[in-house]
């Protein structure tokens, strides 16, 4: 009975492996993979914003669209550059030496980041970019510290001071926004300079964005949920008629 009921133990751990993150709380997020508006937006802010250094190798374009429901014209309208091809994959085309000399350390293939990190880890990273002069970006990132990654979304959140000593902020982006000031009450961070959306907007932004890796990290789990209602439904009606066929066949042995 004990191994069994470890058994069932070892199946209901989770699938995606949460890095160390030493003491960093990290925000919550919930993910929704059925939310396909949710998961286009993205789409389209990883492929403006993200691949200009980050390759997501093990996805294609053509089946992204497919999944998401984006109609090929679209993706080959604005989501495709300089001679892509839609079956092609999400590649780029940054050399990965010149990159690692550039940043210190080279951007890595996002196609199964949210599998390595989990959706929290990567919520929480994207939004903790703070001023940090000392820094060859002018950033560093409560989450990643001393990250070798320019805070790319700058000029949508604007630029975050972090009021907290190292231990102190151990906080993440978390807080309540007021909405009169539009800043994150009892946080470490506090926007100095605003950018072009209200932290509620960036928040959406990048729920969007960590949706979309997630989506990309297990690209078959909304097919296998789509299939998985499909089988139930089956198996139900398939027991109706094995249950009308063995009173049947017992009828007449009774
Ligand atoms: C200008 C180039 C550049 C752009 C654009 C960029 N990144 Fe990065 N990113 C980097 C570099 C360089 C690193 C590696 C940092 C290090 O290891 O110190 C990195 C690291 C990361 C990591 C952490 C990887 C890990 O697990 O160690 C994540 C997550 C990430 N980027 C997400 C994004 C997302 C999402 C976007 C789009 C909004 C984006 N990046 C845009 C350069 C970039």
């Amino acid at each position: 009975m004990k191994k069994y009921l470890i058994a069932l133990m070892m199946v209901l751990l989770p699938v995606s492996v949460q890095a160390a993150t030493g003491s960093v709380h990290l925000d919550a997020i919930e993910v929704d993979l059925e939310n396909n508006a949710s998961l286009q937006r993205g789409m389209g802010t990883f492929v403006d914003r993200c691949m200009g250094c980050h390759s997501a190798d093990y996805q294609r374009f053509e089946r992204a669209a497919n999944d998401l429901d984006i109609p090929n014209e679209l993706v080959e309208e604005y989501l495709l550059m300089g001679g892509q091809k839609i079956g092609e994959q999400m590649k780029i085309a940054m050399d990965k030496g010149d990159a690692a000399n550039w940043f210190g350390n080279p951007p890595p293939d996002l196609s199964l980041e949210a599998r390595l990190r989990g959706p929290e880890w990567i919520y929480t990273y994207l939004r903790s970019f703070y001023k940090d002069e000392s820094r060859p970006w002018g950033v560093n990132n409560v989450v990643f510290k001393d990250v070798g990654m320019p805070n790319v979304l700058e000029d949508l959140q604007g630029l975050q001071v972090n009021h907290c000593t190292a231990q102190e902020s151990a906080h993440g982006a978390s807080g309540e926004i007021d909405p009169l000031t539009n800043t994150r009450m009892s946080s470490c961070l506090t926007v100095e300079k605003a950018g072009s959306q209200s932290v509620e907007e960036f928040d959406r932004t990048v729920y969007d964005l960590t949706n979309f890796l997630v989506y990309m990290g297990e690209p078959y789990r909304l097919e296998s949920e789509r299939l998985g209602t499909k089988v139930l439904i089956f198996l139900f009606i398939f027991f109706l008629f094995a249950f009308a066929l063995k009173k049947e066949y017992w009828k007449d042995v009774h």
